[in-house]
């Protein structure tokens, strides 16, 4: 098992991440059930499902959203799911004229902006995402571009929205300057990322499962916020408002929304199934089943779930 990162290995470090926050951070959550589950986890990590694999082969982002394309728009992307009602309703509030979408992908907020009455322009590098976005938007002006280079003059849009794309990105200043140099001054640029935490400390990615069902991932690049606030700097964007979109853990709600994906949904089936099962064995798949998928009733908030900053600039 030398060297292979283990599904075992990364719930280790959530339980880590929860006793810290249970002890160091006095929240009140009490660290011995944890020390507990980490005993149980160690001496299983040979067993599925501790023993899959959590290090997935990675894919450069055009071979991966090539591969992922077909599949993107379907139900059951959780990280769609927390984003896209803040960002709707900040598009609510754009003025009137050409709205950019910078790395549109298949044209999920290009259409949003369309049905609003935008004209909208969308670019991205994916020639695979693109031909859905076509399709889904015929009269839509969409072009192969990079956001380092947008195929766009200065000062022609009055809106821009760039979402969960940035962070595919080494360096996030050159694309932020683009946002700003193709916005007209005063027009307004909406971004989505992944919070830095969840993919720098997390270890979130974009994954998909491929033409051959075998599940991969697109790299990603953690910023700062520091990162994000230089550069806009630098591009003389102004923030309006920045937003944190992230689970409604109230009590009665379930903490994930939307169908849970695949690969975690068939682990609660498991675990569903050993809820019938007395003794030992079902404890460990009751917790188990606790770590994927926490329980409907009333949860302490969970600070390791992914979250997703969204940032109102105008410049
Ligand atoms: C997670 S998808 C998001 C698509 C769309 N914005 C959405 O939110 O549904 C990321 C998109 O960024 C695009 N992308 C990544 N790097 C890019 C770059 N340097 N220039 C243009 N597009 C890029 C990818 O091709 C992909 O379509």
């Amino acid at each position: 098992m030398a060297g292979v990162f283990r599904h075992g290995h990364y719930l280790l470090g959530i339980e880590g991440l929860a006793l810290l926050r249970g002890g160091a951070q006095r929240s009140g959550d009490p660290v011995e059930p944890r020390v507990e589950e980490i005993r149980e986890i160690a001496v299983r990590l040979e067993e599925l499902p501790y023993s899959a694999r959590r290090d997935l082969p990675a894919s450069d982002v055009q071979a991966g959203y090539s591969s992922w394309a077909q599949t993107y728009d379907q139900p059951g992307n959780d990280t769609i799911a927390l984003e896209e009602p803040i960002v709707h309703s900040l598009l609510d509030d754009l003025p009137p004229g050409p709205v950019l979408d910078a790395a549109c992908g298949t044209g999920r907020h290009a259409a949003y902006l369309a049905a609003g009455g935008h004209e909208v322009l969308g670019v991205d590098v994916s020639e695979a995402m693109l031909a859905h976005a076509r399709r889904r938007l015929p009269a839509a002006d969409l072009r192969v571009g990079d956001l380092t280079d947008l195929p766009l003059e200065d000062d022609s849009v009055t809106g821009a929205v760039c979402a969960l794309a940035l962070s595919h990105l080494a360096e996030i200043a050159p694309p932020v300057a683009e946002l700003g140099r193709v916005l007209v001054p005063g027009g307004r640029l909406i971004i989505s990322d992944p919070h830095p935490l969840a993919s720098g400390l997390l270890g979130w990615r974009a994954v998909y499962t491929d033409e051959a069902g075998l599940r991969r991932m697109i790299p990603e690049h953690p910023h700062l916020h520091s990162e994000y606030i230089d550069a806009f700097r630098a591009a003389g964007l102004v923030v309006r408002l920045a937003d944190r979109a992230r689970p409604d853990t109230s009590p009665g709600t379930r903490a994930r929304p939307g169908p849970a994906p695949r690969g975690v949904h068939a682990s609660a089936h498991r675990a569903a199934r050993g809820d019938r099962l007395g003794g030992r064995e079902g404890r460990r798949q009751q917790r188990w089943q606790r770590l994927i998928e926490p329980p409907a009733r009333p949860a302490p908030r969970r600070d390791a779930q992914p979250s997703v900053p969204v940032v109102s600039l105008r410049r």
